[in-house]
């Protein structure tokens, strides 16, 4: 199977930011109405984070950023609370212009906010942890890789790649029209991962969430490593997680 050969799902942008405009700015809202499992949710990333910040190799704490970042729910809860600076892409120019209102007492610690779409998002900066949640889904697959390539290519030394998404217990994609998006399955990711040269360091199932929603998984991702050196620590970081990802 070639990116090409992928690359079959129906995502219209334009459809996209216009459902999301019609949705009110608060927790509720952009969690599809499943507001209630945002605390289960922030708990198991946050547990996932700490494990990466404490690996052999960790990325530094400086900045990080949030991708598709809705109101800033994860900001708020989750990478104010580790990251000296917080980015923003959010192409919803309401939940944007609500982020630093809702952070309220770390507002100071939010940095750029980037008005547009992640298939238009090249960062200028880099970054030690870019985490995308619930947004890929609204990618096309191309699009999605040469986006993650243009992540990989914003990491600082040691940086770190989050991917936290739904994925199909069918195996098969899934669209929805209402907010023209698809959800993936973990063959797809893995092998999206795959094409923008990534390699998984850790992967984790959400738990504690309820019975019948999707399964959520969290996956840290680095560049596949070269001989040049560049990425010589992230490859020990990575030897370290090989035989967590085995035992999937
Ligand atoms: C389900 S909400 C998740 C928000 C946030 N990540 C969270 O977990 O609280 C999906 C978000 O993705 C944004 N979005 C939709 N299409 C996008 C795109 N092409 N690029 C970036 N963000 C997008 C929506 O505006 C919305 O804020």
């Amino acid at each position: 199977m070639t990116a090409k050969d992928i690359d079959n799902n129906v995502i219209n942008y334009e459809k996209s930011l216009e459902y999301w405009a019609d949705i009110p700015a608060t927790v509720d809202g952009v969690l599809g109405g499943f507001g209630f499992i945002s605390d289960a949710d922030i708990e198991g990333s946050t547990i996932f984070l700490n494990s990466l910040l404490s690996s052999k190799n960790p990325p530094c704490t400086n900045t990080a950023i949030d991708c598709g970042a809705g109101i800033g729910r994860i900001t708020k809860f989750l990478l104010t609370q580790f990251f000296k600076s917080v980015d923003i892409v959010e192409p919803d120019s309401k939940f944007i212009s609500t982020i630093k209102d809702f952070v309220g007492e770390n507002k100071e610690k939010v940095g750029n906010l980037y008005n547009v779409g992640l298939q238009e998002f090249h960062p200028v900066k880099k970054y030690d942890v870019i985490w995308n949640q619930w947004v890929l889904g609204y990618l096309k697959d191309m699009d999605l890789i040469s986006y993650l390539v243009r992540c990989s290519n914003a990491l600082n030394e040691n940086g770190i790649i989050v991917v936290k998404e739904n994925v199909t217990s069918s195996g098969k994609p899934e669209n929805d029209d209402n907010d023209s998006s698809v959800t993936r399955s973990l063959k797809q990711y893995l092998k999206i991962f795959k094409d923008a040269n990534l390699k998984r360091i850790k992967q984790v199932k959400q738990t504690n969430f309820p019975n019948g929603i999707y399964p959520v998984y969290m996956f840290a991702l680095v560049p596949i490593c070269n001989n040049s050196g560049l990425y010589n620590n992230v490859c020990n970081a990575t030897e370290k997680y090989v035989s967590e990802i085995n035992k999937l």
